[in-house]
């Protein structure tokens, strides 16, 4: 990956469609509607999608991107790059029905922070809003957004939890996450929505995620806990990639895929890594548990192949990008966190 030294280079980047990307623009037809657009992965995802159809010269098939957009600059950066915008609550009934249909519905929304203060708004957005969009768009394939926290954390030596271990997590955020997929799997079985439960365990671009996380804060010589070991990371070029080439694998009952980088980091070498590259020397608190939330992703290595980008490129484009003094979204991750609280 060449250096990046602007968010618009980061952002053309994290959109640029793969070979697999434009295969499945051919394979599929219709339109796109993004649900929860507004985020750190929708926007650049729905630019993949565009670019995607722009590439093969389908210029007629639309991307509509929808959220509530809290922040309007998200929606004018969206369409300025071809994607069309609606504001939408998907709390709302009566505004989701309104909604355009479109043959592919990517689901993105949901809420992890602020469960502790307010969990009833979690289960709503979790299992409430997936109900009133699985009905709406019945007619449509469903790539749903769901995460790896759904599995329990596992032995640190293990392999990493699987499609078939069993979701047991911790703490209500995961659970109303396993929430969301049983819904979304309901629908789909009653009225034969070919849908996709799609796993995602840390996505990361340079201004958010467990490397930019570690990286800043062995910059601002602030501790890093070790406590949950290791982790594993995906570039959001390849996640996004990965969540549009999922929408020609969707099946009635759906089938759930792991979506991570290859890789598994130790935190504390990776802390140490970055102290190598920023010259600033960590400062580690905590001991490694003999438990981590760890995955394996294989099956989506079968299906697409390793990521395109590697963890050593990862590391050190974030590294170049704190040299830059490049911007972060101040979005910890919270990936230290073992007991499901947030
Ligand atoms: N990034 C990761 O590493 C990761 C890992 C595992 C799972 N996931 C899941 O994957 C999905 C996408 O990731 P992300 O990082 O882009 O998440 P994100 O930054 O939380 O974006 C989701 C967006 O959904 C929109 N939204 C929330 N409530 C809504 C509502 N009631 N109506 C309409 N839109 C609403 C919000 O934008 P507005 O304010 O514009 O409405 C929010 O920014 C999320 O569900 C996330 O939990 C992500």
């Amino acid at each position: 990956m060449k250096t990046l030294h602007t968010v618009a280079e980061l952002d053309d980047q994290l959109s640029t469609p793969t070979p697999g990307v434009i295969e499945t623009m051919r394979a599929i037809e219709g339109d796109f509607i993004v649900l929860g657009a507004g985020g750190k992965m929708g926007p650049t995802l729905s630019r993949m999608i565009r670019r995607g159809l722009d590439e093969i010269g389908q210029k007629d098939r639309t991307v509509t991107a929808v959220s509530r957009f809290s922040l309007d600059e998200a929606a004018h950066e969206l369409q300025r790059h071809g994607v069309q915008t609606l504001s939408c609550d998907l709390v709302d009934r009566s505004a989701v029905q309104a909604l355009p249909q479109a043959a592919n519905v990517i689901f993105m929304a949901g809420q992890k922070f602020g469960t502790t203060d307010a969990p009833e708004l979690t289960l709503v957005m979790n299992t409430l809003v997936p109900a009133i969009v699985a009905e709406h768009f019945r007619q449509s394939r469903i790539v749903v957004f769901s995460t790896g926290c759904v599995y329990p954390l596992v032995d640190a030596a293990s392999a990493g939890a699987n499609e078939d271990t069993p979701l047991t997590p911790p703490g209500e955020y995961a659970n109303s996450c396993v929430g969301r997929e049983r819904v979304f799997t309901h629908f789909a079985k009653l009225h034969g929505t070919p849908a996709l439960m799609f796993r995602l365990c840390y996505a990361i671009d340079l201004r958010y995620g467990v490397l930019c996380d570690v990286a800043s804060k062995v910059a601002q010589g602030q501790p890093v806990d070790v406590t949950m070991g290791a982790a594993n990371v995906i570039w959001q070029g390849d996640a996004n990639a990965r969540a549009i080439q999922c929408l020609a694998h969707t099946s009635t009952p759906p089938m759930a895929l792991n979506v991570t980088g290859a890789e598994r980091v130790s935190i504390r070498w990776l802390a140490e890594r970055f102290g190598d590259l920023l010259q600033r020397k960590p400062i580690i608190i905590g001991e490694e548990s003999r438990s981590a939330w760890l995955w394996d992703a294989t099956r989506s290595y079968d299906l697409f192949g390793p990521p395109k980008i590697t963890l050593d490129e990862m590391i050190s484009a974030t590294s170049d990008w704190q040299k830059l003094g490049g911007s972060t979204l101040g979005k910890p991750t919270h990936f230290e966190v073992r007991d499901g609280q947030y």
